[in-house]
């Protein structure tokens, strides 16, 4: 079947925001595309809007007007389904409820030839539940844009149990003529994006409840590590009824699984009203237009940070570990005229300083670790924003926890103290997401690479899971994890068994166990 489906006529049902982009992306690509909304007149209205979207484009110079009509002219809005019955692909984009999706795609079969492709651009619904009592459900795959559709380059091809394997390679190769980047993924709750992405709001969330630091506190950090936006900034956008509603449904399709539980701060917010932008205030107050009080606040954290201040003195200065990081500590004290000795094979990673610890966090506490004991954050982009998050011991002295501050600046750091919680921010969400991501191979959802695309185009990742973990090292993972683990308890922190195997996997040579 593969390429069949290049140039075939097609019919898109359901002409709201995706199903328009849908006809966009298709029209644009050569397709004769009908148009189809059960509300009479919808069909019109969305081309006539498309047509001035268009128009719009090209008074930019982003389209010709050449462009604009051929595309136009190859949308036909219809007003029955009947109309549609010699098209090759159906991709629908109703409303997200199971047995309206079902009942249409049966109407469909009454009316399309028996090998049409019939795709549904669902987010959440199991592929193979919707596919359950057609007559030929080999032929049910999900197609799932992102929005925008025009803009957004991922698209996820899911199979159902029941998928044929030629059909998903038809629109996976259909996607990719029609400029995109398809990734398969086996039909499972959330497929890749919305399951690999839950930690990344749910880390915050629980640091929030557990007043580790504030949200432009926690915004700043990761934002830091390369994200175009915080989870709260990100949260607030996207609107904290949606963002909630599809934790909820990622937890219950997982048997209530405790790792992907929601959060009691989140459900607040959304019992309260603040659902973010859209309502005004979320955990950013938008009143008065404040579009940008996010960044705003953000950037209030990393300039408080960022005073200088000379290089505070010390009878001993000990960089201890290896690599990038502690290549730049040597680099830093060396310029600065200090005296530093290595300590290549430390067990730790960071600064001594006359006895006192500045240490990178492998997810225990500084508390846990001794009393003239700070722990920071994961620092990820090198020379660029360097506010990173760190926690003095509760043991330690007003007048160290002050030095260590010091010693953090003249790294180079913009530091941001927050609660001597384990993994800090970035380490145990980057942490947790590579952890899902994992879980996903585990389990057969996606490859690897797979993982890595769809969560760089599907939600703007500076890097994949498995490019930080290649980064870092899956035993330092498993560690911080384990930590996380062994603080707080229950399911939420424990271990992808793809992850212990792939460390025992790395070890070379191979050894036998008799
Ligand atoms: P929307 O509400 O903008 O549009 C849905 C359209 O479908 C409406 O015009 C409605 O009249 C029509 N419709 C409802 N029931 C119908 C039926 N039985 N037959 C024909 N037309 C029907 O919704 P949106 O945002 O375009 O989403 C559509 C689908 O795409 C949903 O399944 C959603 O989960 C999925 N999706 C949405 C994304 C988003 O960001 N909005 C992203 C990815 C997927």
């Amino acid at each position: 079947m593969s390429n069949t489906l290049n140039s075939a006529p097609l019919l898109v049902v359901g002409a709201g925001i995706m199903g328009v982009g849908i006809a966009q992306v298709a029209a644009q690509a050569g397709h004769a595309v009908m148009l189809f909304d059960a509300r009479e007149g919808a069909a019109a209205e969305a081309r006539a809007k498309l047509a001035k979207t268009l128009e719009a484009l090209a008074a930019k110079g982003k389209l010709s007007a050449e462009d604009v009509t051929q595309i136009l002219s190859r949308i036909q809005a219809i007003n029955a389904l009947d109309a549609a019955a010699s098209v090759r692909l159906v991709v629908e984009a109703i409303v997200e409820k199971l047995d309206v999706k079902r009942g249409l795609f049966q109407q469909l079969e009454t009316i399309v030839a028996a090998d049409c492709v019939l795709a549904t651009n669902t987010s959440s619904i199991s592929v193979t539940a919707i596919a359950n009592g057609l007559q030929h459900p080999g032929r049910l795959v999900g197609m799932h844009f992102f929005n925008p559709v025009p803009l957004m380059k991922l698209v996820e091809v899911v199979s159902g149990l029941q998928t044929e394997p030629a059909v998903a390679t038809a629109i996976f190769d259909l996607s990719k003529v029609w400029g995109k980047v398809p990734v398969h993924a086996r039909s499972t709750p959330g497929f890749i994006v919305n399951r690999i992405a839950r930690p990344y709001y749910a880390e915050t969330l629980a640091l929030l409840q557990e007043q580790a630091a504030t949200p432009a506190v926690l915004d700043a950090c990761l934002r830091a590590a390369g994200f175009r936006m915080g989870p709260c900034e990100l949260m607030d956008l996207i609107g904290h009824d949606t963002n909630f509603s599809v934790t909820q449904s990622v937890y219950e399709a997982n048997f209530f699984d405790k790792r992907f539980a929601p959060s009691l701060v989140q459900r607040e917010l959304v019992d309260g009203g603040l659902l973010g932008r859209k309502s005004g205030r979320g955990f950013y107050d938008y009143a008065d237009g404040a579009a940008a009080a996010a960044a705003a606040a953000a950037t209030a954290v990393a300039m408080a940070a960022a005073e200088s201040m000379p290089m505070p003195s010390a009878e001993l200065l000990r960089v201890h570990g290896q690599g990038p990081l502690a290549d730049r500590f040597v680099a830093v004290l060396e310029t600065a005229g200090q005296t530093v000795q290595c300590v290549p094979a430390s067990d730790w990673l960071g600064l001594e300083v006359d006895g006192a610890q500045l240490r990178l966090s492998d997810g225990r506490t500084a508390s846990q670790l001794g009393a003239e004991v700070a722990v920071f954050d994961l620092p990820l982009q090198a020379g660029q924003d360097l506010t990173l998050a760190w926690a003095p011991s509760l043991r330690a002295s007003e007048a160290w926890t002050a030095t260590a501050a010091h010693w953090l600046v003249a790294l180079g750091f913009k530091p941001q103290r927050i609660a001597d919680v384990p993994g800090l921010v970035v380490a145990r969400t980057l942490a947790m997401l590579i952890n899902e991501a994992a879980d996903a191979v585990h389990q057969g959802v996606c490859t690897a690479e797979g993982a890595n695309a769809a969560m760089k185009l599907g939600v703007n990742y500076p890097a994949g899971p498995f490019e930080w973990l290649a980064d870092w090292n899956a035993g330092a993972v498993i560690g911080l994890l384990d930590a996380l683990d062994a603080h707080y308890r229950g399911e939420r922190y424990r271990v992808s068994p793809w992850l212990r195997q792939h460390v025992w996997q790395s070890l070379t040579p191979s050894v036998n166990c008799s």
